[in-house]
């Protein structure tokens, strides 16, 4: 159900709530740049591995002729705010593709059971030390560099920052589109598959501005170790949702708002839709 004066409403929620994470990242990088001498190491890890029950071979999947981890990994490249990026991987082929077009990559063991053990692995197997972790997973090809920056500048607030954006219409009853919900300050108040808050109608509601999780998050690299050690919790394990984990057991999760038409590939399927996206606009 999708009236034009519902979208528009979306849409002017979403651009509101970029223009104050807009706000906020410039009063951070003032901050960061006063105190170069504390300057933090970020490096930008993008987890990508083979074996994927829903969509084998996901991150060598072409769109419009490019494998999505390259879109990726271009996309992240742009990132101001990341002094590395690597791709942490268990397979010979991704690894080849990504060395090929330039990436430094870290092979991972193929016992990591989520993006989060893939980068707290890689994270260790590096030289140098790094103080936050950027985990950009590979299914967003057209993230926006300037989002990968947003939740590294909303670091200090928390051990664990995010990326949400207005939910659409047609996602609502998506068990593969995460919703989110935040307190006034912009902390993670919970996060489901189904749709987040309910009304009690039943019904959507037209006005809500409901959001809608991204597949972008920066971790503190102590509290990186902390969360793939912790073990499973009731929520995480009932939604499937790692990021749950971090809620269950009391820690505070930062929600940075940003305009971002989403696309997220989960299935063979979503290949067409995001192809048919970027021609429409021709991007390449
Ligand atoms: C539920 O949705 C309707 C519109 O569908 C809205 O008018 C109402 O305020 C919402 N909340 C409650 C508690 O009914
Ligand atoms: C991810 O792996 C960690 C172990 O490091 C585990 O505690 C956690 O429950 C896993 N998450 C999911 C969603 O399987």
């Amino acid at each position: 159900m999708s009236t034009s004066s519902e979208s528009s409403r979306i849409v002017k929620y979403a651009i509101s709530g970029a223009a104050i994470a807009v706000a906020a990242g410039a009063y951070v990088a003032v901050y960061f740049r006063q105190s170069s001498r504390f300057r933090r190491h970020v490096i930008g890890i993008i987890p990508a591995r083979f074996a994927s029950s829903r969509f084998p071979g996901k991150p060598l999947a072409p769109i419009l002729g490019k494998p999505m981890i390259q879109r990726t990994w271009e996309r992240a490249k742009l990132a101001t705010t990341l002094d590395q990026l690597v791709v942490a991987t268990d397979d010979k082929k991704i690894a080849e593709c990504c060395q090929g077009f330039g990436a430094d990559v870290i092979m991972t063991s193929e016992s990591c059971r989520n993006g989060t053990e893939r980068c707290s692995e890689a994270l260790q197997k590096l030289q140098k030390k790094y103080d936050i972790v950027v985990n950009i997973q590979g299914d967003e090809p057209l993230i926006e560099p300037e989002i990968i920056d947003g939740v590294v500048k909303a670091a200090p607030d928390a051990v664990f920052s995010t990326a949400v954006t207005a939910l659409k219409p047609d996602d609502v009853d998506d068990p593969n589109r995460v919703k989110c919900v935040v307190d006034n300050r912009g902390y993670a108040l919970y996060f489901s598959r189904g749709l987040i808050p309910y009304n009690k109608s039943g019904q959507v509601n037209p006005r809500f501005p409901y959001l809608l999780h991204l597949g972008i998050q920066s971790y503190d690299a102590k509290f990186l170790k902390t969360y793939a050690e912790l073990s499973s919790t009731p929520l995480q394990l009932e939604e499937d949702l790692e990021q749950l984990k971090v809620l269950e057991n009391g820690y505070k999760m930062k929600v940075i708002k940003v305009d971002h038409q989403a696309h997220g590939v989960d299935t063979a399927e979503d290949v067409a839709k995001i192809e048919a996206y970027m021609r429409q606009r021709n991007l390449s």
